[in-house]
């Protein structure tokens, strides 16, 4: 454990874009489930939630769970979404909260295509993925906790596609109205951006699937109109998944995809790229040594700034990865459910609460806003 807070290099300053961070410590995005249904609605246990790992001690950049830009993106029960005008004051309670704490906040931009019930969807309509091929998942429909198939979704025909490329600049309009400082577009974990980009799901013909270059032009062009609608390419970024294969989702050259993806990131000038690189170190692919660093290569070649790693980083791991150059910035997802002040307690080298993974979705105040700072440090 580096104990010495001026030295740790997870705890100096990082600008993103004109934004100043205190610390590389950020948050990942973490669903949570608890919004207010109906609507989906953030509410004011969120922003306590929030609030309480934001500024000096917490996080130098929160990113806000994975939030759905239409009522089709949704795929699990109570997830606040970006579409309606109460969400988006719901979402002012929250990036108010943490502001006020001296934080930053972005919110993830979500749409899960075919990871989705049609109990989740308007009208019991089938999902909306490449092909019609179920991702073979479950969900939550309500907040009983049971689960259940996820359904078979129906082909998105390519007239379709421009309709959501919009969603997700409205989504980035309606981030900016709710006061975030940014937006995270949701490309990782097998939702619909991932199952465009990788060949093992998208066998599409047609304008949107076929080549490599075809099968990355929605997500392309997804990341050019949200540019447009925020306005500073810099307060946005892309999360990806290279290496997983949750859901089913694979492909066959995940370094020349992603790296690929990455360089026309770059072009954009987009702010930050993140990598969900595995969810278990002690298991994971060995080809993470040579793909990460090829696609972070071609990210920050093409003109984009700031690489940030995720998953399974411990904070030893996490500041040698900042020393050696791999990662500007280290997303920690579970160790911020159970350490609010989590910042802090790496500066103070521990101890930090385990997290208890019965509470992580649905429920109440339990499991989300009782997790205890240390006394004595900023947050407590
Ligand atoms: C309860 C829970 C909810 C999650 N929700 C999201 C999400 O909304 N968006 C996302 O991109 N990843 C999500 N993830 C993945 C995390 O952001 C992160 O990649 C993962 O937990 C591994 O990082 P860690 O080892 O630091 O926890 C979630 C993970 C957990 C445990």
């Amino acid at each position: 454990m580096t104990s010495n807070a001026t030295t740790n290099p997870l705890l100096t300053p990082i600008g993103l874009g004109d934004l100043e961070l205190t610390n590389r410590v950020w948050m990942a995005p973490l669903t949570r489930s608890r919004s207010s249904m109906p609507g989906n609605v953030p509410n004011a246990l969120m922003a306590e939630y929030y609030e309480q790992r934001a500024g000096v001690g917490g996080s130098g950049l929160i990113i806000a769970e994975a939030t759905p830009v239409s009522d089709r993106g949704h795929g699990y029960y109570a997830t606040p979404g970006i579409h309606t005008d109460t969400q988006v004051e719901g979402w002012k309670l929250v990036t108010d909260a943490v502001h006020a704490r001296g934080g930053h906040i972005v919110l993830q931009l979500w749409h899960v295509g075919r990871v989705s019930s049609s109990e989740l969807q308007p009208n019991g309509d089938s999902p909306l993925g490449p092909t019609d091929v179920p991702s073979g998942s479950k969900t939550y429909v309500d907040d009983s906790g049971t689960r259940v198939d996820n359904s078979v979704p129906r082909a998105l025909r390519d007239d379709e596609i421009p309709g959501i490329v919009e969603q997700f600049a409205r989504g980035a309009r309606n981030a900016k109205r709710a006061g975030f400082d940014g937006v995270e577009i949701h490309g990782a974990n097998s939702y619909l951006l991932d199952q465009f980009t990788r060949d093992g799901v998208n066998t599409r013909d047609g304008d949107y699937g076929g080549t490599l270059e075809k099968r990355l032009r929605f997500p392309i062009e997804v990341a050019r109109a949200v540019v447009d609608a925020w306005g500073d390419a810099r307060r946005v970024g892309y999360r990806i998944s290279p290496l997983s294969e949750h859901k089913d989702v694979r492909d066959s050259d995940p370094g020349l995809t992603f790296s690929t993806l990455a360089r026309e990131l770059g072009a954009l000038g987009l702010g930050y790229l993140h990598a969900v690189e595995t969810w278990d170190r002690s298991n994971a692919d060995p080809r993470i040594e040579t793909v990460i660093p090829r696609i972070v290569r071609a990210f920050k070649e093409g003109g984009g700034s700031l690489y940030v790693a995720n998953g399974d980083i411990d904070p030893e791991r996490g500041a040698a990865m900042i020393d050696s150059g791999w990662a500007d910035a280290i997303a920690f997802g579970k160790a911020f459910i159970a350490n609010p002040d989590l910042s802090a307690r790496i500066g103070v080298g521990g101890p930090f609460n385990e997290w208890d993974s019965d509470t992580f979705y649905g429920g109440d105040a339990r499991g989300y806003t009782d997790y205890p700072a240390l006394s004595g440090t900023p947050t407590a």
